[in-house]
């Protein structure tokens, strides 16, 4: 028979109306590593328990983990693109990192089901982690982002979906995905001042109807030209969830942008474009109106992985490397990440078989 390719995780899931996205980091010392560890073989059986008692829920959850936070927990080997969140900006804009050892993304039809599963997971994480970040998404009318817009009509769908979003590349963790997080805020008052037309030309597209603007029309600097990307030919998609949230009580309103994607490149590439501008200067002017408050990179692995983890160290993995090393006569040289892009190619190649760096 031949060898089954690693389970992914819920990456792609159907959209839901409810979500909570959590973002911890690990404890100072290291007493709850192994806790962490252990975690990692008991996520799936959790979502299984609570999603059972609901079957037409589509309850999911995705677990990633941060750069830092992979070398304490897991050691070598290391996800081959995973570093930590880079920042992006000119002037007021920033795409800013914030601290994040651990995201997770859960997803359902009704809020008691995440607010379950995420009670039960981050119990179990009890003072191994702390939580710094967690925001309550719920889905606007009819998948509309907190702008007013329709949200995700763009996304890859099925086995598309699968390509953009599965690493097929680093053989060790196949089926695995990087995910970016970051959560803004909007100025909804100086945004709902706008005349509708002016919006949609922010946007690309149109309000009511969820239409494209006519590339006639559609200014290069509209956020759906800017996130458009192109190589060789070929356009590279990303897989969004957004949730709009808030609290209309306290002046809060907010859309948590999540994307999905098999390398951290194309995502960087769309923050690039959005911040400084393509070419710099012709920036997103969503942005004018929204800023991000926190921005976070994560590596997703299959849910094989993430189940074998539970019996990895970094002290085991690092004396595995060694034993598989030949003897070494003097430290080696790491070599410096590749940078999001430096010639405008985002250097992931095509989508099968090739190298993301060559
Ligand atoms: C303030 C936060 C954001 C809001 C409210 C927002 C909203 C939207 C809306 C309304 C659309 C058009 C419909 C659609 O195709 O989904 C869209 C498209 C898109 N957005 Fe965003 N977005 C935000 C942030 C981001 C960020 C940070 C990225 C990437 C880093 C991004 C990537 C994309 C992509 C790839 C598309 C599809 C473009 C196309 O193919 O036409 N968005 N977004």
């Amino acid at each position: 028979m031949p060898e089954q390719s690693p389970e992914p995780q819920a990456v792609v899931a159907p959209v839901t109306r409810s979500t909570i996205f959590i973002v911890a980091t690990l404890a100072a010392d290291d007493d709850g590593l192994d806790t962490v560890r252990a975690w990692c073989a008991d996520v799936a059986a959790l979502v299984r328990s609570v999603g059972k008692r609901v079957p037409d829920g589509n309850l999911s959850c995705v677990c990633g983990f941060g750069s830092g936070a992979w070398d304490r927990l897991f050691g070598a080997p290391r996800p081959a693109e995973l570093h930590p969140f880079r920042e992006f900006g000119a002037g007021d804009r920033r795409a800013i990192a914030t601290p994040g050892d651990l995201l997770l993304h859960i997803r359902a039809d009704r809020m008691d089901l995440c607010f379950e599963l995420a009670t039960l997971l981050v119990g179990r994480l009890g003072d191994a982690v702390s939580v710094v970040d967690e925001v309550h998404g719920f889905r606007y009318f009819d998948l509309r982002s907190m702008v007013g817009f329709v949200d995700g009509t763009e996304n890859p769908a099925g086995r598309e979906a699968l390509e953009f979003t599965l690493v097929d590349d680093d053989p060790e963790f196949i089926n695995g995905s990087y995910v970016l997080v970051q959560k803004y805020l909007h100025d909804m008052a100086g945004w709902n001042a706008l005349p509708v037309e002016t919006q949609e030309r922010i946007i690309g597209r149109t309000k009511l109807a969820d239409i494209e603007l006519d590339e006639a029309v559609k200014p290069t600097s509209s956020h759906s030209s800017l996130t458009t990307l192109e190589e060789d030919g070929r356009e590279i998609k990303i897989l969004r969830d957004n949730m709009p949230f808030g609290r209309p009580g306290s002046g809060e309103f907010g859309t948590y942008f999540i994307g999905y994607a098999r390398s951290p490149a194309p995502i960087e590439q769309m923050l690039e474009n959005m911040f400084v501008g393509r070419p710099p200067g012709n920036y997103d002017r969503l942005l004018d109106f929204s800023h991000a408050v926190t921005g976070g990179l994560f590596f997703v692995p299959s849910a094989d992985l993430l189940e074998a983890l539970a019996d990895r160290s970094p002290q085991a993995a690092d004396a595995d490397t060694e034993e598989a090393a030949a003897p070494a006569l003097a430290p080696v040289a790491v070599p410096a990440p590749a940078p999001a892009s430096q010639d405008g190619s985002l250097s992931i190649g095509s989508l099968k078989g090739t190298p993301q760096y060559e």
